[in-house]
């Protein structure tokens, strides 16, 4: 859609963690949208990032939209702490949750927006059923359990086939993309009819974040 502006989540994962304040004041100047939060187990993903408290810390020194991505088994376990702390959307694996609508109707009894992600080798069309119920849809373009990877190309077609799906199913959804999100390829995602664009490595790694997060956006 030509003229449409993109929205840019900075993911806290790339970084520096000694000093959150200015990476949030940095994500905040630079125009970004989202504050995107990645929380690993060591169990659903082969890696640990944080919890709560690294969540609440963040949320209480921004302005920012938290977006918290949890990226663990059972999920419901932890999703009431996570909304608490801050989180104003909270996205779970569909691969993690065996009764998925129960928890998104837990998140968005909570008063949070309730997104959905599912992994690059699982197909959209396992969303169809729960689409109706979502405020956010997160494509994995990487496997989830690290920053800094590359961006799986099959990804696009993906992204094309939901955009035709809600289209019929739930207009508003919105589409985020997470993983290998590049000041290259952004503007074929958001072609392709992806609305949000996390970027950890691409946002925080470059040499000016608030240029490469106008690109990302489509305004440069
Ligand atoms: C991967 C995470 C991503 C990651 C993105 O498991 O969900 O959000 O931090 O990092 P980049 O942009 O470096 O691929
Ligand atoms: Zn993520």
């Amino acid at each position: 859609m030509p003229g449409k502006t993109t929205l840019i989540a900075p993911s806290i994962l790339s970084a520096d963690f000694s000093d959150l304040k200015s990476a949030l004041s940095l994500a905040e100047t630079a125009g970004a949208d989202w504050i995107h939060c990645d929380v690993m187990d060591g169990a659903f993903v082969p890696n640990i990032t944080f919890g709560p408290l690294i969540v609440q810390a963040i949320a209480m020194n921004t302005s920012l939209v938290v977006d918290t991505h949890l990226m663990i088994q059972d999920p419901d376990r932890y999703i009431e702490d996570f909304v608490k702390a801050g989180s104003h959307q909270v996205t779970v694996h569909q691969e993690a949750c065996p009764h998925l609508h129960r928890t998104v109707q837990f998140i968005r009894g909570l008063g949070a927006k309730a997104g959905v992600s599912i992994n690059p080798a699982t197909p959209v069309s396992t969303l169809e059923s729960i689409l109706p119920d979502l405020d956010l849809v997160l494509l994995m373009s990487v496997n989830p359990g690290f920053g800094g990877q590359k961006f799986i190309p099959a990804s696009i077609g993906k992204i094309q086939k939901l955009d035709a799906m809600r289209r019929e199913l739930n207009p508003g959804l919105v589409i985020a993309v997470d993983g290998g999100v590049t000041e290259e390829n952004a503007a074929e995602l958001a072609a392709a009819g992806a609305d949000s664009l996390i970027a950890g490595t691409a946002f925080f790694k470059a040499p000016d974040p608030a240029a490469a997060a106008r690109k990302i956006k489509g305004l440069a």
